[in-house]
C-alpha cells in the first residue's frame, strides 16, 4: 500500500476537491457505508456555470448523484451467480453496483471516466480491497489488458446518445466470450432508444424489471446483453 492510497489520505484528497460524507444504505442486502458527494446539485450548477463562461473540458459531475438504477442492479445481482467471478463495472460513479458485486464475492474492477469519484470508491471498497480494483476507464479510449470479463455492469450509463458507440466498443473490448452485460436504468426514454440501437449491432437482448421498496411504482430496468 502506498501512503497516497491510505483511507486518511484519500479522505483528504477528496475533501480538497469537493464536500463528501459517509451514507449508510442497503448494499447486497445489508446496511453498509458508501462515500458520496454532499452537494451534487451544487456541483452540477457550478459545472454548468463554468461551461457557460466558456471554460473548455468541464465534465458534468453526474457521478455525484446516487442513482436508483444502481440499487436496482444491486437487487438483480442477488439472483445472479456472481461469487468468485471477475466483474468489470463501467461508469461506476460512487460504485454502488460494483461494491454490491464485491460483497457477493466477485473480484471487481470499478471504473469511471473521471477520477474524482474514484477517490470515494477507493474509500468505500477499502475493507474489500483484496477483491476490488479501482481505476479510470474512458469508454472507447482506455483498455484493460488481459482476459475478458464474464460479467460487465453499468448503472445509468446509457443516458447520452453520443456515448453509445464508445460504450459499445468498450463492451466488445472487455467482455469474455460467452460473457454477459447488465445495464440498469429507470426506464428512461433515451434508454428505450438504446435498447433498439444495441440490438441492431449483433447483441442479444433480454429485459428484467426490478421493483424497489422505496417506490414500487417506479421500477428499474435491467438490460441483459450477450454478444451474438
Ligand atoms: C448517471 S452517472 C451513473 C453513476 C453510477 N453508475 C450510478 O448509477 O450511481 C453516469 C456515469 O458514467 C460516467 N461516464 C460518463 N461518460 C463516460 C465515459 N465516456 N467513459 C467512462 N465513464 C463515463 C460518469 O462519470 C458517471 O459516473
Amino acid at each position: 500500500m502506498s501512503f497516497d492510497e491510505s483511507p486518511e489520505s484519500l479522505a483528504t484528497q477528496a475533501s480538497e476537491r469537493f464536500q463528501w460524507h459517509w451514507e449508510e444504505i442497503p448494499i447486497a442486502g445489508e446496511m453498509r457505508k458508501l462515500a458520496v458527494a454532499s452537494d451534487p446539485e451544487g456541483m452540477l450548477i457550478d459545472a454548468c456555470e463554468r461551461q457557460d463562461a466558456g471554460e473548455e473540458g468541464v465534465i458534468d459531475p453526474f457521478w455525484a448523484t446516487t442513482w436508483r438504477a444502481a440499487s436496482g442492479l444491486d437487487h438483480y445481482l442477488g439472483e445472479v451467480a456472481v461469487n468468485g467471478i471477475r466483474v468489470l463495472e463501467l461508469g461506476c460513479g460512487t460504485g454502488h453496483a460494483g461494491l454490491a458485486a464485491a460483497c457477493r464475492g466477485s473480484q471487481v474492477v470499478l471504473t469511471d471516466g473521471v477520477t474524482d469519484p474514484l477517490l470515494l470508491v477507493k474509500m468505500s471498497t477499502w475493507e474489500l480491497r483484496d477483491r476490488c480494483q479501482v481505476q479510470q476507464l474512458r469508454f472507447g479510449i482506455d483498455r484493460i489488458q488481459g482476459p475478458g470479463f464474464p460479467l460487465i455492469l453499468g448503472s445509468d450509463i446509457t443516458y447520452l446518445r453520443t456515448l453509445w458507440p464508445e460504450l459499445e466498443q468498450c463492451l466488445r473490448d472487455h467482455l469474455a466470450h460467452d460473457g454477459q452485460v447488465l445495464l440498469s436504468d429507470p426506464y428512461r426514454i433515451i434508454a428505450n432508444e438504446f435498447r433498439d440501437w444495441i440490438q441492431e449491432r449483433e447483441w442479444s437482448y433480454r429485459e428484467h424489471k426490478v421493483e424497489l421498496t422505496d417506490d414500487p411504482s417506479h421500477p428499474i430496468r435491467v438490460m441483459q446483453l450477450t454478444a451474438r
